[in-house]
């Protein structure tokens, strides 16, 4: 028997807040932004498809393994991952695992404040009626007005920054728990309204047969490799945000259940917002394959149609904005907590420094809808080139790395002590998929993505 360890960070007062900071993570701008328009660009129902089976067999398992790892270490990622190598007598190369994650973790807010940023411009805007007395190709306008200006996306850029800095710097509890117990809820029940306004379009049907109908010959390898990226991008799995998390769990808490509780929810929150997004595209006559822009077009021409627009669009940003925040705050947490442990940083100066170094990372993102439009590395402006990077090769491979550890290295024992599911069906069911399924799943599908298979 190994001797439990503590967090020196703190932890969830229970099991529930767990659930709900892991949700808050997950659901954020990733299923609201970012699955309906890469479901737009891949091909739609094939997409989606593709999708569910490798939330099912490749990101669950690794979930959970990823937050066992987290609870058994107690640290950041860097450090956990060097613990446990140690205690497992593995290579403490192991720890640039942890590495990885943080870098990923680092790239990936530097883009997502970007977009985070995009929200609050558009409450604003919505606050302010003008989608209402709007056409809508003067809408499309609003969007790419903004993308043309630097200097405003630098402002909401830096206010969305500071925000996710105040939160991170506060800590577990009074910071993070606080924020994600009531934006949740809010937000399902208004996306479910949206769904409504959907349902009384001429698009409905239209748009559930193009969500929900899988036409394989629509979907590429480059797609497949995208819907594993979202996968991964969307539960918040492969850069240490989960393990960072679970590292605050209570020992108790099942792990299993609360895996399956966070994969659903999130999964059911990206198929709303795809619901509620896509009738509106075919009710208007928009393109569905229009990129990062689409709901940023397409709900707002709802919100200036529908009644009561203006309240509900203004609400409807306010809260993408509320579960962007609570996502953020994931992806700067295990860096911060790194600075802690190794550097006896107070937590508000980490988190100023780890969020400085995302601002200006960021910053080559905003420029790449304006000025640096025509930079293209492989076809690719800057902000696409870290999306990419991190969503399609970093967090699958940092998930391949933990599950190999999880399933191939560390001793049988420690899985089950530390799942503390006993041995049964339910252990074997994850043991296989986690060491079998799950790493060739990834395996193929980026093999596939460069043309091998
Ligand atoms: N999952 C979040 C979303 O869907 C984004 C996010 C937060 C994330 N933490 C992460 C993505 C860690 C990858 C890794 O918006």
């Amino acid at each position: 028997m190994t001797r439990k360890r503590k967090s020196i960070h703190g932890q969830w007062s229970s099991r529930w807040v767990f659930v709900l900071a892991a949700t808050g993570s997950a659901v954020g701008l990733g299923n609201i932004w970012r699955f309906p328009y890469m479901t737009g660009t891949n091909g739609g129902g094939a997409f989606v498809c593709v999708y569910i089976l490798c939330v099912l067999l490749v990101a669950i398992p690794i979930m959970m393994a990823e937050i066992m790892l987290g609870r058994r270490g107690r640290q950041s990622p860097i450090n956990t991952m060097q613990a446990l190598a140690e205690e497992e007598s593995l290579s403490s190369a192991w720890r640039y695992l942890g590495w990885m994650g943080v870098v990923a973790g680092f790239m990936i807010l530097s883009f997502y404040s970007v977009v985070a940023g995009w929200t609050i411009d558009y409450i604003i805007r919505a606050g302010s009626g003008i989608f209402t007395i709007s056409s809508d190709i003067e809408i499309a306008g609003y969007f790419d007005a903004l993308l043309a200006s630097p200097e405003r996306l630098l402002v909401i850029h830096t206010i969305f920054m500071a925000l996710t800095v105040i939160v991170v710097s506060m800590g577990v509890r009074s910071g993070l728990e606080r924020a994600v117990k009531f934006m949740m809820p809010a937000l399902f029940i208004l996306l479910i309204i949206m769904v409504g306004y959907a349902m009384s379009t001429t698009g409905f049907s239209r748009g559930l047969s193009y969500m929900f109908y899988p036409d394989f010959s629509k979907i590429s390898a480059a797609g497949v490799l995208a819907a594993m990226g979202q996968a991964f991008f969307s539960l918040s799995l492969g850069m240490g945000a989960i393990m960072m998390y679970g590292s605050y769990l209570p020992e108790k808490a099942s792990i299993a259940k609360t895996t399956f509780m966070i994969a659903a929810a999130d999964t059911l929150v990206a198929i709303l917002a795809g619901v509620a997004i896509f009738p509106l595209v075919f009710a208007y006559g928009l393109e569905p394959d229009k990129g990062p822009g689409l709901i940023f077009i397409t709900l707002p021409i709802a919100f200036g149609k529908m009644p009561y627009g203006e309240f509900f669009g203004t609400l409807f940003f306010i809260l993408l904005l509320f579960a962007a925040w609570t996502s953020s705050i994931s992806l700067l947490e295990p860096a911060v907590a790194w600075l802690v442990e190794n550097r006896g940083m107070r937590r508000p100066r980490a988190s100023a420094l780890a969020g400085l170094i995302a601002w200006i990372l960021g910053i080559g993102s905003l420029l790449s809808f304006n000025r640096w439009a025509d930079y293209k590395l492989f076809g690719k402006t800057w902000f696409d080139m870290m999306d990419y990077l991190t969503s399609n090769i970093m967090l699958p491979l940092g998930g391949l790395l933990l599950a190999i550890f999880a399933a191939w290295l560390m001793k049988r024992q420690s899985c089950v002590d530390e799942l503390g599911m006993g041995d049964g069906i339910a252990y074997k069911c994850w043991y296989f998929t986690v060491r079998y399924i799950a790493p060739v799943g990834v395996l193929i599908i980026f093999l596939q993505a460069i043309g091998i298979f």
